[in-house]
């Protein structure tokens, strides 16, 4: 039988009367440097009854050097009858003065994998009781929920027998308060984390669904049930209707695939209603991409089913922008698409017309993205957006830049790039502007056409595709984020398990969530 979803919840408890499997404690470095003896030693009352309650088993560990809190460090105990748990996990939260919201997410995450792997079901965690070096009780609380769902997280929809080894899930999670006050406080943090974690996991679902599954026609299926469970307002264009509206350019990319096209649009409309969207997302939808013509080596091939990790951050973050019910208007737009070699696929210099007229000389066919992205800009361009945000899968270049660990970001807008930089620090996605200097215009100079959608070689990948999406934007705050670094995690590290990560969900729901409350 398929697990439940996690639940999470305070509860009034201290951790001397809970009862369940496990207990997580958090501890940070200064807790344990101190002295044996000394009146700060383990100063927090409750903890002090649980060594107490231990025989001193908590203190021991740490005169023995076994745990020092060092940040994910962990050290299990089994009390045996002592405390209502059969599992008590010291968890090193690091040094006080360091603790994020990112750290505690962190912690969490590798803590529960941990107690999963030895069957525990019913788990707490400490909160009161914890020292959190100055952080509110809210902050703490979400990120705990965030942490909790993001590293629990696996894709198993596929799995037949080895399944069976994976149906044993922590069932949920006890956040323990004992101020009445607090606990509803933690209530709504929670919420919060909540929503961001299932959003996240929404996006890694998509991602690593195979392509046979999650053709363009099926993903704008998935975005249709999505926004009725979320209350979003949802239109899909057809090939048709692309055609009427002159999108050449991502109507290029298509044609090499049997699997037709769709332009998915997806409206959250908080706020003053009719005012025009404050913030338009786009996010790149390539279902599969082969190269096309330009055909990629077969090495790696399999991790293209994830060319859609833009389209899939911007359909988790629409829902989670809906869920929090934000008071701002916002929309998405998903160009979807395969990119396929075909008897009937683009070629190498074919003259593609965008939906606003410009003209693209097709020099490689496997620079597919900045082809449907153009047409769907224009689209989300003429909508009126006050602020347009894209996300893509769209270059090599940018993880010869920047590997695996930073998303690269360019704008044509110093508040724009202000507000997205600080909501990637907000929720512990981290981010890198690199420029977009007019020079770098000569990259993508056509002989026979407006525009080339590739050029110079190893020179700048990641600026000149850049510069190609600026083409359409015109004058409106625009960020671009090319995630072909940080879409995939190859082994599991934190709260990332190995796989797709879903990033930049999070980031672009904090954004609206800046933009909702500042205006
Ligand atoms: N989806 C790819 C991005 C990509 C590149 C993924 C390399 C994995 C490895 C994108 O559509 C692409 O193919 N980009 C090419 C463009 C090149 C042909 C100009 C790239 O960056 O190598
Ligand atoms: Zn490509
Ligand atoms: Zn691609």
């Amino acid at each position: 039988m398929a697990p439940g979803p996690l639940r999470i919840a305070p509860a009034a408890q201290t951790i001397l009367d809970f009862q369940g499997d496990a207990l997580i404690l958090p501890l940070t470095e200064e807790h344990t440097s101190l002295r044996p003896g000394s009146a700060k030693k383990l100063a927090l009352s409750r903890v002090e009854g649980a060594d107490a309650a231990l025989q001193k088993a908590i203190t021991h560990a740490i005169q023995r050097k076994a745990f020092s809190g060092k940040l994910s460090e962990r050290y299990l105990l089994h009390p045996a009858g002592r405390l209502g748990v059969g599992q008590l996990l010291l968890l090193g939260l690091g040094k006080a003065s360091e603790l994020t919201q990112d750290r505690i997410r962190q912690a969490t995450a590798e803590a529960l994998r941990h107690l999963q792997a030895l069957k525990s079901r019913r788990v707490a965690i400490a909160v009161d009781d914890t020292d959190w070096a100055g952080l509110a009780v809210e902050p703490v609380a979400q990120a705990i929920a965030e942490g909790a769902l993001l590293g629990l997280y696996r894709f198993n929809a596929y799995m037949g027998k080895a399944r069976e080894d994976s149906t044993r899930e922590i069932e949920s999670l006890a956040l323990l308060s004992m101020d009445r006050e607090s606990a509803q406080r933690l209530k709504s943090a929670i919420g919060r984390g909540t929503v961001l974690g299932r959003a996240t996991n929404l996006a890694r679902d998509l991602i690593n669904e195979p392509a046979d599954v999650l053709t363009p026609a099926e993903l704008a299926r998935r975005a249709q049930a999505v926004a009725r469970q979320h209350g979003l307002a949802v239109e899909v264009l057809d090939r048709g209707a692309m055609r009427r509206l002159g999108m050449g350019a991502l109507l290029g990319v298509a044609q090499g695939s049997a699997n037709f096209p769709r332009l998915i649009i997806l409206r959250h409309r908080g706020g003053d209603r009719r005012a025009k969207p404050a913030l338009a997302l786009v996010g790149k939808g390539v279902t599969f991409d082969a190269g096309g013509i330009s055909i990629k080596a077969s090495e790696g091939m399999e991790t293209m089913k994830g060319d859609m990790a833009g389209a899939a951050a911007v359909l988790g973050a629409m829902t989670g922008i809906a869920a929090l019910r934000l008071p701002v208007h916002v929309v998405g737009v998903i160009p979807a698409v395969e990119n396929l070699p075909s008897g009937s696929a683009q070629r190498p210099g074919d003259i593609v017309r965008a939906m606003d007229g410009t003209t693209i000389e097709v020099i490689n066919t496997d620079a597919e993205g900045r082809l449907i992205l153009s047409d769907a800009l224009c689209y989300t361009h003429r909508l009126g957006a006050r602020r347009l945000v894209d996300v893509a899968t769209l270059t090599g270049g940018v993880v010869v830049a920047l590997g695996s660990v930073r998303t690269g970001f360019f704008s044509n807008d110093r508040a724009l790039a202000q507000q997205v930089q600080e909501a990637g620090e907000a929720t512990g996605e981290k981010l890198w502007e690199l420029p977009l200097d007019d020079e770098y215009e000569e990259l993508i100079k056509s002989d026979c056409a407006d525009l080339k959608n590739t050029g110079g070689g190893k020179k700048a990948p990641a600026i000149g595709a850049a510069r190609f999406l600026k083409h359409f934007v015109g004058d409106t705050p625009w960020v671009h984020l090319d995630i072909n670094g940080t879409w995939l995690q190859e082994k599991a590290q934190g709260y990332q398990p190995k796989g797709a990560t879903g990033v930049m969900v999070r980031t672009l729901i904090h954004l609206a969530s800046s933009l909702a409350y500042e205006e």
